[in-house]
């Protein structure tokens, strides 16, 4: 059972709701705008509040329903972390759309909310917080997903769901690697600056 929550939570992260959401409202496809990331940060610039919303919502369930369910079934953190990986793989190497997806950062909130509600909430206040220092959406989430698995470790002591952690903060860091070169060179994007 545990291995069939794994694979579900894979193909089910790989559904895009950015695409969707932009396709269903009759806006421009994220993946040719912009950062040409199919994300709620980009959906926001150049396809407005309410398509970003539903990607956000639906990038945040993709990673938490799956984890939930696991939760459910009493599983180990052990297993839990590897449906979590396995909902975030699908998010940023979809299988749909020719492995090419987002930088992974909604699907990994909704499985730390999932994890455990108070630690997702610290996290997404750690983004908010960020958010309002910097204005910065990547940076925000590159400070928030480096503290989660500290976090986790400090509730839970599990070496297991630390080790998960880390991988899915790693491969967010390679993911917003042209983020981090434009961060230190200054020219990052805004979050308030309209396009
Ligand atoms: O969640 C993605 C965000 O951290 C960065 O997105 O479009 O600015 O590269 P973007």
């Amino acid at each position: 059972m545990p291995y069939f929550l794994v694979i579900l939570a894979y193909f089910l992260g790989s559904v895009s709701t950015a695409v969707i959401s932009c396709k269903m409202l009759g806006k421009v496809d994220p993946r040719t705008v912009g950062s040409k990331n199919p994300g709620a940060t980009n959906v926001l610039r150049y396809a407005g509040k309410k398509a970003a919303f539903f990607t956000l919502l639906g990038d945040l369930l993709k990673g938490l329903v799956p984890v939930a369910i696991g939760h459910a079934l009493d599983l180990s953190w052990g297993w839990l972390i590897l449906v979590g990986i396995a909902a975030f793989i699908g998010h940023v190497y979809p299988i749909y759309y020719g492995f090419k997806g987002g930088k992974g950062v909604a699907t990994a909130l909704g499985v730390y909310l999932a994890l455990n509600p108070i630690v997702g909430i610290v996290v997404i206040l750690t983004w908010l917080i960020s958010a309002l220092v910097f204005n910065i959406s990547s940076l925000s989430a590159l400070i928030a997903t480096l503290l989660a698995p500290l976090y986790f470790f400090w509730v839970t002591s599990s070496l297991d769901l630390f080790l998960g952690l880390v991988l899915i903060t790693a491969i967010i860091y390679w993911r917003h690697r042209t983020n981090i070169v434009e961060i230190i060179d200054g020219t990052e994007d805004k979050i308030s600056e309209k396009k």
